[in-house]
């Protein structure tokens, strides 16, 4: 499958087939696949909780508005953004040293430039978080198409009550939820809205 067949493939579906599961292979596929989406220094500050049983869809369906693909779906991504992300203890730190030669000053160096564009204010942390896992997310949704896994992004949700109970931590931020699972063909998808194109959203200057 191409990249122009991925994008106009993949749709938000409402209805999934029951019961059926992703195989754990492409799921991990999926995964270490979208992982390749930029990120900030590559510092990738993101998490991702894997909801597959059915006593924690439940809890999260409820936290959810009841929004009924969490049920029928496979399994339900919370996407993470790490507010911390670019702090020293990063584990990707240790990486970019390695791969810079052992240059710890530079490695210093991007870390004070991370700290101060990320970490120097509360709204600039939380645009680290969403705009990175932000992407990771998109990533998700187009490499679950090209594995023919269907998918669905929620932010209709109650971001607090869902970080409090499945116990996210400190500075860990819900971005949003992607229902993974496939297409249930007895149902219709309703048709493709139409987008708002270049002469309607950019603006040259
Ligand atoms: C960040 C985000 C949050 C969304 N939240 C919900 C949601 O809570 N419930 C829902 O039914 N659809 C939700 N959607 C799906 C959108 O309605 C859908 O993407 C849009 O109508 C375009 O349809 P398409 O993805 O099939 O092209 C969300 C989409 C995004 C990107």
């Amino acid at each position: 499958m191409d990249l122009l067949e991925v994008y106009e493939k993949r749709r938000s579906v409402n209805f999934f087939e029951k019961g059926r599961e992703i195989p754990q292979d492409i799921l991990e596929n999926i995964i270490n696949k979208a992982v390749l989406a930029p990120s900030a220094f590559n510092l990738q500050p993101w998490e991702i909780v894997a909801v597959k049983t059915k006593e924690n869809k439940e809890k999260l369906c409820k936290l959810s508005n009841n929004q009924e693909k969490i049920l029928d779906g496979a399994i339900t991504l919370m996407i993470v953004g790490n507010k911390n992300g670019f702090a020293t203890d990063s584990p990707v730190w240790e990486e970019m040293l390695i791969s810079m030669g052992g240059n710890k000053e530079a490695v210093e160096g991007a870390q004070g430039a991370a700290g101060f564009l990320y970490g120097s204010t509360e709204e600039r942390k939380l645009k680290f978080a969403e705009s990175n896992a932000g992407l990771l997310a998109m990533s998700i949704m187009n490499m679950a198409t090209y594995y023919g896994v269907d998918s669905h992004p929620m932010s209709g949700v109650d971001f607090e009550g869902i970080e409090r109970e499945f116990n996210l931590g400190e500075g860990k931020n819900l971005v949003m939820l992607i229902v993974l699972g496939y297409f249930d063909k007895s149902k219709e998808l309703y048709p493709r809205r139409p987008r708002r194109l270049y002469k309607d959203i950019v603006k040259e200057i």
